[in-house]
């Protein structure tokens, strides 16, 4: 058998963790011909649901799921994983302030962040979906001594499918045709989905969707605002398509990118396109066959796309300034 990749997840016992865990065990992560390991992290309140996971994944009898560990010890949980994915976080409660939410969520990655730096396997890549998912990223690669800090990524990736699924249907073409898809900054609603760099089938967006009242507005607002409009509709928040945005993102550092094209993740900033260096934010990124990405150089914003990348980034350096003392 092949070596098994060893994945671990945090708060494996929720709602997102309940839609990704099948699909990793599945192959939609990996491959089919690729066996994994989970070992699924939750606090002691979530044991016991996660107990039940663990015996409908046993009940799929997966050809590719190899072993299985629950534990609520960051240390054990995080033992010689190669893919750290970090879900869980504390939501925010009544009356709670933003920066409370990112105080508590703080001092949870700090643990996390140890824990993978002092037991995860060298080549440990860790994708950080709790939200404020950006600056706990920056919070967990501050504190994950000996880990190189382009080993941590935040995800923005079902705001970059929900990007292209707004445009294929105002264009009436396929989310296929849409390509260079950039969600820029902060997973919040200032993030800066980008129409200008983005194309329909090779084209710029704006030779197929000419409406440009709609694409500086409506359409940058729905993507913005879509995760309010899915707890709304749906009495609970987005968790099968977050999960998704998790496959999507794995697969997309797992695989060379299709030639001209890019992807967005949050990565940690060397200073491109002004983005201050240290910075959890999203870009374009591209991964080369041998599995190493960088930011794609040379994308041209224009002065409405510099202002909105300004907003998300200003936000991003008020979230840092905010949990100063935990990096
Ligand atoms: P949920 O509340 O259903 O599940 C969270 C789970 O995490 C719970 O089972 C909880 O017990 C566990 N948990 C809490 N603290 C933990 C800790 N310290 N260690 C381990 N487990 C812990 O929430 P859901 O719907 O699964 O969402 C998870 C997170 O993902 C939320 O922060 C949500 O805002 C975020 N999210 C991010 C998205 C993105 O695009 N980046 C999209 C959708 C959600």
């Amino acid at each position: 058998m092949k070596t098994p990749i060893t994945v671990s997840v945090t708060g494996a016992a929720g709602n997102i963790g309940y839609a990704l865990l099948f699909r990793i065990a599945s192959g939609s992560m990996f491959g089919p011909e690729q066996p994994v390991n989970l070992r699924l992290i939750e606090i002691e309140p979530g044991m016991k649901a996660l107990q039940g996971v663990i015996m409908e994944l046993d009940d799929c009898a997966f050809p590719l799921l190899n072993d299985v560990v629950a534990t609520s010890d960051l240390e054990e949980g995080f033992k010689g994983a190669n893919w750290a994915l970090l879900v869980g976080s504390v939501p925010r409660g009544p009356g709670m302030e933003r920066g409370d939410l990112l105080k508590v969520n703080g001092g949870i990655f700090t643990g996390q962040g140890k824990a993978i730096a002092a037991t995860a396997a060298d080549d440990v890549r860790v994708l950080v979906v709790g939200n404020p998912c950006n600056t706990n990223a920056l919070i967990a690669m501050n504190s994950a001594e000996g880990v190189p800090n382009d080993r941590f990524f935040a995800m923005t990736r079902l705001d970059e499918n929900r990007a292209k699924s707004q445009l294929a249907a105002k264009g009436g073409v396929h989310n296929s045709d849409i390509t260079n898809m950039c969600i820029w900054g902060n997973h919040s609603a200032t993030q800066y989905p980008d129409y200008t760099n983005a194309k329909i089938n090779g084209k710029p967006v704006t030779e197929t969707i000419t409406d440009t009242e709609w694409l500086q507005g409506e359409f940058i607002s729905t993507v913005q605002q879509r995760g309010a409009a899915i707890i709304k509709a749906r009495g609970a928040s987005s968790a099968a398509s977050a999960a998704n945005g998790v496959v999507d993102t794995v697969r997309s550092l797992t695989n060379p990118t299709p030639e001209g094209d890019w992807t967005s993740i949050a990565v940690c900033s060397d200073g491109s396109y002004g983005i201050d260096a240290g910075l959890i934010a999203s870009m374009p990124i591209r991964v080369d066959a041998e599995g190493n990405w960088d930011v794609v150089p040379g994308v041209e914003l224009d002065a409405f796309s510099k202002e909105k990348l300004d907003a998300t980034v200003q936000e991003l350096r008020d979230e840092k300034a905010a949990v100063a003392d935990l990096l």
